[in-house]
């Protein structure tokens, strides 16, 4: 079977047909879940609260991503179906042109496909460098981790119309300047749809509903493996006496048919 590309999901957009990303983290589970039919492995920055232990993914490095970003690699190479793998660039590793492109070079040199940042238009110049050098580019607004700190906490975004517009012109900015992917954390569901429509690159949504092109969980997250409070937007798949494998596959099921995520794990304001 030909690995997942953004050519392949771009048509999987065009078709209608939804599709499954999870984050991974090293080789193991990197091909259980690409073997139960995961098209897109992130390697997140979330890296930093699940195995690291940290509060925030803010001490997060472009080492960090690029050994984890290798481990995964080698795990999905030994799938029958091998995902495309997407890195986050962690904190201030993109803060200027210069180190983006340093970041980037590292964790496509030790196997990702797409390289993810977090912000809104201040991407815009970043994304079309990167782009123009072909490094493929998620854009990830909304809810952004890396800004915490200037978030005041982790809360849903776009709520108001003035936010929600400025969303809207952003996705269609970065998508024009070159990204290939949007990736919606933490919006209501309207926004959210309205976006995907809107662009003609895949949307991925992490608690934004049900509408965009495809789903996004952390892997310990959705395997209840959470230490502390799990966000609304988490579905627990390991459950019902399924093992590892079949809770991906569970999850890929619910994703492709539309079933997660439900009412129930979304905002609908
Ligand atoms: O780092 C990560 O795992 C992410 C997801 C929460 C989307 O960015």
């Amino acid at each position: 079977m030909n690995p997942i590309s953004i050519r392949s999901l771009q048509t999987k957009k065009a078709n209608g047909e939804k599709f499954a990303t999870l984050t991974a983290y090293d080789a193991t589970f990197a091909k259980l879940a690409s073997d139960a039919g995961v098209e897109v492995l992130l390697v997140g920055d979330s890296l930093g609260n699940v195995l690291q232990g940290h509060d925030s993914t803010l001490p997060v490095s472009v080492a960090d991503m690029a050994y984890h970003t290798a481990c995964v690699a080698r795990g999905n190479r030994r799938s029958q179906t091998p995902a495309l793998i997407m890195t986050d660039l962690p904190f201030m590793s993109y803060a200027t042109l210069e180190q983006g492109l340093e970041s980037a070079r590292a964790v496509m040199q030790a196997g990702a496909h797409m390289v993810k940042l977090e912000g809104d238009d201040n991407l815009l110049p970043i994304t079309a460098a990167l782009s123009s050098q072909g490094v493929p580019v998620c854009a990830h607004l909304g809810l952004t981790p890396q800004f915490v700190n200037k978030f005041g906490g982790y809360r849903v975004q776009g709520r108001d119309s003035h936010a929600a517009d400025a969303m809207v012109a952003n996705a269609a900015a970065l998508a024009e300047a070159g990204a290939d992917s949007i990736l919606l954390e933490c919006v209501p569901n309207p926004l959210a749809e309205r976006i995907t429509q809107s662009v003609d690159v895949p949307v991925i949504g992490i608690g934004a509903g049900q509408a965009t092109d495809a789903q996004v969980l952390v892997m310990h997250d959705m395997l209840g493996l959470k230490i502390g409070r799990m966000p609304k937007f988490v579905k627990n798949f390991l459950t019902d006496g399924r093992n590892v494998q079949q809770a991906f596959s569970a999850y890929v099921d619910e994703v492709k048919s539309g079933q997660f995520p439900s009412d129930e794990y979304s905002f609908s304001e």
